[in-house]
C-alpha cells in the first residue's frame, strides 16, 4: 500500500474508534459551485472529507458505521459515466472507490435517499459536520426523521445528532510525519516564489505583475493552487489587511507586502514578507520594519510545547508596544498601554492561526475556556505587522502609509519548534542582498 494510502487507513481506523459501535457518522463531499455562464470554480474538496478518504469527486458522501458486520466504510459516489469521463475526465465510479480508496462497499449517489435512511436504524449517534453544509445537514434530518416515522415497527432513529469536529478537528490539529512532509513541500515551494518576488520587483512594475509572478512560480514549481488569494501591497495599500486588488502601481521609495502561500496535495502554506520596492529600506522603514521583526522572534520563541497558544501573541505586543513607545508614536508606560490596547490601531490583528489543510486551519485555540497548551505536531503561522495607516494624524507623517507584516509558518516540535519558511529572507541585510545581488546581474 501506497504511505499515502496507509496514511488515509489509520486516520480511519482512528476515526471509527472515536466514533464508537452503535453511532454512525456521514460526512459529504464539496459540491460544484458555478461561478458564471456555463463557468465553475475550480473543484477543491471538502478537507474533512478528504482527510478521511483521500477522494477528490464532488457528489460523493462517505459514511462510517463502526462494527457493522458488512463494512464499517462506505461510500455513495457517482457511477462510471462514458460522458463524463469523455468531457472532463474518468471518474472512479463504485468500482474505482472500493478498488483505489480501499472502501467496504460503494453506492451510487442516486441511490442515497433509499440507502441511506436504513443505514441510521437503530444507531444512537450520528456524527456529522454540523452547520458547515445546512443543505446536506436538513437531508440527514429528514432521513433520520423517516426512520423515527417508522418507530412503531420497533426501529429507532439516532437520539443525539454531535459535531463530527470535536473528533475530526481535534486529529486534523496533531500533524503526521506524511502531513509535516507535505506541508514542508508547500513552505518549500512558496519561499521560493517569495525569493523571484523579491529578485524581480523593480519600481513601475504593477501589483498585478508580482502577483502573476508568484502564481507562475507555485504553478512551475507543479502546485496547482494558491492557498489563498494573494495579498500585493505597495505603500499604503499594506496598510489594508486583506487587500486583494492588486492592481496598483509600485512606486520607488515604497515598501511592498506579499502575503501569498501555495496549496501542495491539499496543504497550506502561508507567507508574508515585506520588502522595498527599489531594494534599499529607507529610515523609517528600517526602523518599523526591524520592530516587526524583532516582534515576530520574540513571538516564535515562545512556541513551544507546554506554552499557551496565546504565548507568541503576548510576546509580540510586549515588544511592538515597547518599539512604538521608544519611536514616539505612543507615549505613556508600556504595561498601561498594553492593558488599554493602546497598540489597536496599528495592530489589530492577531499573531496566527492554525495552518494545515485549510489555511486558517481547525482546531480550537481554547480549552475549558482556557487557552491551550502546544503540544508537538502543531503547526501554526505567526504574523506580526504594523500598520501606520494614511490618515493616522496622531502620528508624525514621516511613518504614514506604511504597512509591514512578517509571516512564517511554524512546527511545534518536541524540543521547541522548526521554521517551515525561513529560507524566505527576512532580516533586513538578507533582503538588500539578495534584491541588490538580482539588480546587478
Ligand atoms: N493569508 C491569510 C493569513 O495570513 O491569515
Ligand atoms: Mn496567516
Ligand atoms: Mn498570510
Amino acid at each position: 500500500m501506497l504511505e499515502e494510502q496507509k496514511e488515509f487507513a489509520r486516520r480511519r481506523k482512528q476515526f471509527l474508534q472515536m466514533v464508537g459501535a452503535g453511532n454512525i457518522a456521514v460526512i459529504a463531499s464539496a459540491s460544484m459551485v458555478h461561478r458564471n455562464g456555463d463557468v465553475e470554480y475550480p473543484f477543491r474538496q471538502n478537507s474533512d472529507f478528504y482527510y478521511l478518504s483521500g477522494f477528490d469527486e464532488p457528489e460523493a458522501v462517505i459514511v462510517f458505521v463502526p462494527g457493522r458486520e458488512n463494512g464499517e466504510y462506505l461510500i455513495f459516489c457517482r457511477e462510471f459515466d462514458e460522458q463524463t469521463a469523455l468531457w472532463v475526465g474518468a471518474n472512479a465510479g463504485l468500482e474505482g472507490a472500493v478498488k483505489q480508496y480501499a472502501v467496504d462497499d460503494a453506492f451510487p449517489i442516486d441511490d442515497i435517499d433509499d440507502i441511506l435512511p436504513g443505514l441510521l436504524e437503530n444507531k444512537n449517534r450520528l456524527y456529522f459536520p454540523m452547520g458547515a453544509q445546512p443543505e446536506f445537514d436538513q437531508k440527514l434530518m429528514d432521513w433520520s426523521q423517516q426512520v423515527r416515522n417508522r418507530s412503531r415497527a420497533g426501529i429507532s432513529a439516532p437520539a443525539e445528532f454531535i459535531s463530527s469536529d470535536h473528533i475530526l478537528h481535534e486529529m486534523r490539529l496533531i500533524k503526521s510525519a506524511h502531513e509535516i512532509k507535505l506541508m514542508k513541500k508547500a513552505a518549500k515551494i512558496s519561499v521560493k516564489a517569495h525569493r523571484q518576488a523579491m529578485q524581480t520587483c523593480r519600481p513601475t512594475m504593477y501589483e498585478y505583475q508580482v502577483d502573476a509572478n508568484i502564481k507562475h512560480s507555485f504553478m512551475t514549481q507543479g502546485a496547482q493552487h494558491e492557498a489563498y488569494p494573494a495579498i500585493v501591497g505597495g505603500g499604503k495599500n499594506g496598510c489594508v489587511l486583506h487587500y486583494i486588488d492588486n492592481k496598483a502601481v509600485l512606486n520607488d521609495g515604497d515598501l511592498l507586502l506579499i502575503d501569498a502561500g501555495c496549496e501542495w496535495q491539499k496543504y497550506a502554506s502561508d507567507i508574508t514578507r515585506t520588502f522595498p520596492v527599489n531594494g534599499v529600506f529607507n529610515e523609517e522603514q528600517k526602523a518599523l520594519y526591524q520592530l516587526v521583526l524583532d516582534a515576530q522572534y520574540a513571538a516564535i520563541e515562545q512556541v513551544k510545547p507546554g506554552h499557551h497558544w496565546n504565548a507568541p501573541h503576548e510576546a509580540a505586543i510586549q515588544v511592538l508596544t515597547k518599539g512604538l513607545v521608544k519611536l514616539g508614536i505612543l507615549k505613556g508606560r508600556v504595561p498601561t498601554l498594553i492593558k488599554n490596547e493602546a497598540y489597536k490601531p496599528y495592530y489589530m490583528h492577531r499573531t496566527g492561526h492554525w495552518l494545515g489543510m485549510d489555511v486558517h486551519d481547525v482546531g480550537d485555540y481554547k480549552l475549558d475556556n482556557q487557552w491551550r497548551l502546544l503540544e508537538p505536531g502543531m503547526v501554526l503561522t505567526v504574523e506580526p505587522g504594523l500598520y501606520i495607516q494614511p490618515n493616522a494624524k496622531e502620528v508624525d507623517i514621516k511613518w504614514r502609509g506604511i504597512g509591514i507584516r512578517i509571516e512564517d509558518d511554524v512546527l511545534v516540535t518536541k524540543k521547541g519548534h522548526e521554521v517551515l519558511t525561513d529560507r524566505a529572507p527576512k532580516e533586513i541585510k538578507d533582503i538588500e542582498a539578495l534584491m541588490g545581488e538580482a539588480r546587478a546581474s
